[in-house]
């Protein structure tokens, strides 16, 4: 064998400066070990057949394996893929004039008592088609791979209509299939909406861009479409990371058109990656306005037709509800909630986001796998929160961006609930889906520690999507998933202030262009 005594791996990544990641046990991290890293200085990640086979430093690691490919991590840090389970990804439509209204001094609540904020999103996503739809949000999904998210909780609940919640279901699976073409629209044409406008580097001379130096900060920062295929031809820059080895060395064809790396494309070979997305049917996300004054109307529609058709098409594994004052009361929720369980979904939960209704409560009574947001959740459901299991979801970036007061993060910490972090991604609340960013604010706004920060976008997220035998973390048998930094420790992920440059994402063991 070529190899010698040393076993075959398909990639190795390394040397990292750090290779940092929690470790996963029968139960989601919590109190103590909500902060508990591995950090491996020198370390590497080896991977065969799209998994982790081994983390350890990197002397170790090379003697060990005769890698395909190996990506040169010098100088940076490797962590796992963040996932973020909680997003509202799928839109039409920014609410950057409410953005305005609310720094002038209107709420969040007022503007969608005056059938605004939300409902706006509604108006604008019923009308648009379907696959109008899906092409946004692969627009999206493919922003959020190159900021490190590997895995994506997406919900509905801007249709609000059976056949508006299921358009937009329908589009949140197509979008996230990596064989979907979205009816030739894919990638970059009519009907990609607005992704498809704005600036289009293109190649006039096609052997040209696979001799394109890149530029300092690695593959992330470069052109879209001529983007040439990192470490291909190209000296790759001291500190960036880059593929080499058979495989990616002289690829035959290398210079030619087929060199152009499309984002999302895994390797020279090409296919499109995008993140692992997760279903969730938020229909209960407002009371549109043909139910105005009737909400518990609305609850029928939901549990008699819209749940039912959600289970029948199979397009949903979550079901969520807004639970809020002056949305959906902790009645309502519950009753949603109990139709949604009988027919099979998993809960999760918006709960005392802006005022303490007791959500939090409800949720752990009903199991959910997720309680989300909890500014205002009451002291005495955090112990409820522990005994259920149920992941406290944290949303720190929606806190910031509404000027609301954070969740009490140190309370639920201390008291051994676990807790994951999201972004929110949605365009009224937060409309940036950044995990960096959310891991600074937490630390700054909810004094978490960067460690904290970093278990909560990771293992804490797997969790809280149900995922956590296969992601959050990495270590022999699971998925690989990771996310080099140009830092040298993990920290920077939050001290940076969520700028610091990821210059590779590997999913499922093949390496993205950013
Ligand atoms: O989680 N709270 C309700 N839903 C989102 C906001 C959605 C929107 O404003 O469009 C949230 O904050
Ligand atoms: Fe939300």
């Amino acid at each position: 064998m070529v190899h010698g005594s040393r076993e075959p791996a398909d990639l190795l990544i390394g040397p990292a400066a750090q290779v940092a990641t929690p470790r996963a046990a029968e139960r989601p991290p919590a109190g103590p070990q909500q902060g508990r890293l591995e950090v491996i200085p020198e370390g590497a990640v080896a991977v065969r057949d799209g998994r982790v086979v081994a983390v350890g430093p990197y002397a170790d690691l090379a003697r060990r394996f005769d890698p395909a490919e190996v990506l040169d991590a010098s100088g940076c840090t490797v962590v796992p893929g963040f996932v973020d389970p909680h997003t509202h990804l799928c839109f039409a439509g920014w609410r950057a004039e409410e953005f305005e209204r609310r720094l002038a001094g209107a709420s969040y609540q007022e503007i969608l008592a005056a059938g605004g904020g939300i409902l706006d999103t509604v108006r604008r996503t019923r009308e648009a088609p379907e696959v109008e739809l899906a092409a946004a949000l692969r627009r999206r999904l493919l922003e959020v791979l190159r900021l490190g998210t590997t895995t994506v909780e997406v919900k509905s609940g801007y249709g609000l209509t059976t056949a508006d919640e299921l358009k937009m279901l329908r589009a949140i699976r197509r979008a996230a299939d990596p064989a979907d073409d979205l009816d030739g629209t894919w990638p970059l044409g009519a009907g990609a909406g607005e992704s498809a406008r704005g600036p289009r580097l293109r190649t006039n001379r096609p052997g040209a861009a696979a001799h394109t130096a890149l530029p300092a900060a690695g593959p992330g920062a470069a052109g879209q479409a001529a983007t040439g295929a990192p470490g291909t031809t190209s000296p790759a820059p001291a500190r960036a990371p880059s593929a080499a080895g058979p495989a990616a060395t002289g690829a035959p064809g290398a210079a030619g058109k087929d060199a152009t790396w499309a984002p999302g494309a895994a390797s020279p070979a090409g296919g499109l990656v995008l993140p692992e997305v997760v279903a969730t049917f938020l229909g209960a996300h407002a009371v549109p306005p043909e139910y105005r004054g009737r909400p518990d109307g609305y609850v029928d529609r939901i549990v008699e037709e819209m749940l039912p058709a959600v289970a029948r098409e199979g397009l949903a594994e979550y079901a969520d509800v807004f639970c809020e004052q002056g949305v959906f009361d902790l009645e309502q929720t519950r009753r949603i909630v109990e139709a949604a369980r009988r027919l099979g979904f998993r809960i999760r939960l918006h709960v005392d986001e802006l005022t303490p209704l007791g959500g939090a409560g409800l949720a752990a009574q009903v199991g959910a796998v997720s309680a989300d947001h909890l500014l205002h959740v009451r002291d005495e459901d955090i112990p409820r929160l522990r005994e259920a299991g149920t992941i406290a979801t944290l949303l720190p970036g929606t806190a910031f961006f509404l000027r609301e007061p954070y969740a009490p993060a140190r309370k639920l910490i201390g008291a051994g609930v676990p807790v994951a972090l999201a972004t929110d991604y949605n365009p009224g609340s937060h409309p940036a889906g950044s995990m960096p960013l959310v891991m600074a604010i937490a630390c700054v706004g909810m004094g978490m520690t960067p460690a904290e920060a970093l278990v909560a976008s990771t293992l804490g997220g797997a969790w809280a999507v149900e995922r956590a035998r296969r992601l959050g973390s990495l270590e022999p048998g699971k998925q690989a998933d990771l996310v080099v930094i140009d830092a040298p420790s993990y920290q920077h992920l939050a001290y940076r202030l969520g700028t610091v440059p990821v210059v590779a994402v590997v999913k499922g063991g093949r390496v993205v262009a950013l």
